[in-house]
């Protein structure tokens, strides 16, 4: 077998296939499922009332995918903010920590940054990416991770596609092999109004290497540098929604890794005025 850590430092990622098995991806798709039904349910959708909506006891992996984008796509056109909050809600599901704290995942994170299989590893903003067709608010030109996470903490990078592959037309992530060794590359900070901030790298570095893309099947995961270029595509699809794992491990015992403080921000009232409301109306 290949040696992990070797390519590793060589190209700057490592894809370790059938990594992920299926029953993990069919509760993956429960959970998304879920979500969305309860949501349109919540807010009453039109597709509740249009007789085509089926429970979530009803449906199953991968037969109906197609009635998940559907019912993504019909929440993300009544309300962007509402995919916002079923994205944040994975991020903190049951379901999906079952998914992070992977074993195999975990041992090749620490095999690939070069740590002791000792060492604990910290998560930070792991989540899965909701892309629909045509949604360009949060692509990224190419760029390096290290300047959108904890700074000068050493840390691998995990993606991969949840639910169905990732392909050109719907996206795949793209890297820059090697370009790891460029450390830290010239690169400009640019905040765009309406957009997320992009701090990219100058094209005539990028130039520098191949562009590849990464067509990627379900199960398989990328392991990658932090200073390794990449980004992802556009969703040039009319209906198929990508999903796409983004996981973030630091090594604790690294010198200027510093824990941030966790800083959540409620959804609706707060515990002050729901107290107000039973106590003082
Ligand atoms: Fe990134």
């Amino acid at each position: 077998m290949e040696n992990r850590a070797e390519f590793f430092h060589e190209n700057g990622y490592w894809i370790e296939k059938n990594a992920i098995c299926f029953d993990q991806m069919d509760e993956l798709f429960i959970l998304f499922y879920d979500l969305c039904y309860s949501t349109a349910v919540r807010h009453g959708l039109p597709i509740v009332y249009e007789g085509k909506l089926q429970s979530p006891d009803r449906v199953s992996y991968p037969n109906d995918l197609k009635r998940l984008d559907d019912l993504l796509l019909s929440i993300f056109c009544y309300s962007k903010d509402l995919i916002g909050e079923i994205y944040d809600t994975v991020s903190y599901s049951s379901t999906f920590f079952r998914l992070l704290s992977q074993r195999n995942i975990e041992t090749i994170s620490k095999e690939v940054l070069g740590v002791s299989q000792h060492v604990s590893l910290y998560g930070w903003t792991n989540r899965i990416r909701i892309d629909p067709p045509n949604d360009e608010r949060r692509t990224y030109g190419w760029h390096q991770e290290i300047f959108y996470t904890i700074p000068e903490s050493k840390f691998i990078q995990t993606w991969c596609p949840i639910l169905r592959d990732t392909t050109i037309e719907n996206g795949t992530i793209g890297i820059c092999p090697k370009s790891h060794k460029e450390g830290i590359a010239k690169q400009t900070w640019n905040e765009i109004e309406g957009r997320a901030l992009q701090v990219i790298v100058d094209q005539e570095i990028v130039e520098k290497y191949e562009q590849i893309q990464l067509p990627m099947s379900v199960g398989d995961v990328l392991f990658f540098d932090g200073h390794l270029f990449h980004k992802s595509g556009n969703n040039t699809t009319n209906d198929e929604v990508r999903f796409s794992l983004v996981g973030m491990w630091n090594d604790t015992s690294y010198k200027a890794f510093n824990t941030p403080k966790p800083n959540f921000d409620l959804r609706g009232n707060s515990a002050r005025d729901y107290f107000e409301s039973i106590f003082n109306s």
